[in-house]
């Protein structure tokens, strides 16, 4: 009997940090991957991504559903549901101190400690500056429980001509934590295209 070829399925979360520029060429990644996107967002996430870019979380691509943020009955909230992983993109302090602590009081929490507890991959693309002694803590913390600390940095010895091209240098990063082959992408090393 033929088997059916399960697609990947991926969480992308959104919550209320700066950096929402980071997110589209993410997700664009993700979409050219061919993989199922599910995504939730914060009530911050929603006023940031409102303020720097003009949009609502529906505006943006490939994300197939959104989850309510206090939907504690949506698939996220289960380790059945079969996520590959989750990437908190960009990740609060706040947000970050409850996935440390493993509190779950809204479904990024509770998405973010089950896919801990099923050992698949968190990232927490975590976002402030500076960083006060609660902060690193808790990104140590979340580090050791299994979660993968990436925040959005992007790559400038691939000399990127705008911001835009800034922010798919990280997202090429997020990628390669989430172990997913990006074929044309700069490296370092390479004239061209690795
Ligand atoms: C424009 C704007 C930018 C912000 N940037 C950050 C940030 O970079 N990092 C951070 O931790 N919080 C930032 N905040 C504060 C968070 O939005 C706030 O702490 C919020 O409670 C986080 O909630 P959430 O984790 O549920 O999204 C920002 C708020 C605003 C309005």
């Amino acid at each position: 009997m033929k088997k059916e070829k399960v697609e990947k399925k991926y969480l992308v979360a959104v919550t209320g940090a700066s950096g929402m520029l980071f997110l589209q060429p993410f997700l664009r990644l993700l979409g050219e991957q061919g993989v199922i996107v599910h995504g939730i967002c914060s009530d911050a996430g929603r006023d940031v991504l409102s303020f720097e870019e003009g949009l609502i979380p529906e505006d943006l691509p490939v994300v197939s559903q959104w989850f309510d943020l206090h939907d504690f009955s949506a698939p996220p909230s289960s380790g059945s549901s079969g996520y590959s992983g989750m990437v908190v993109l960009p990740c609060s302090m706040g947000t970050l101190a409850a996935i440390a602590c493993g509190l779950s009081i809204n479904l990024i929490h509770r998405a973010a400690d089950v896919l801990l507890k099923e050992r698949k991959k968190l990232i927490l693309a975590v976002r402030e500056t500076p960083f006060n002694r609660t902060h690193l803590q808790n990104m140590l913390q979340a580090h050791d429980a299994g979660a993968i600390i990436c925040p959005p940095m992007p790559g400038f010895y691939l000399k990127p001509q705008s911001l835009e091209a800034a922010a798919e240098t990280f997202a090429w990063r997020l990628a390669d934590q989430i172990g997913m082959p990006v074929t044309s992408r700069k490296c370092w090393g390479d004239k061209e295209e690795c």
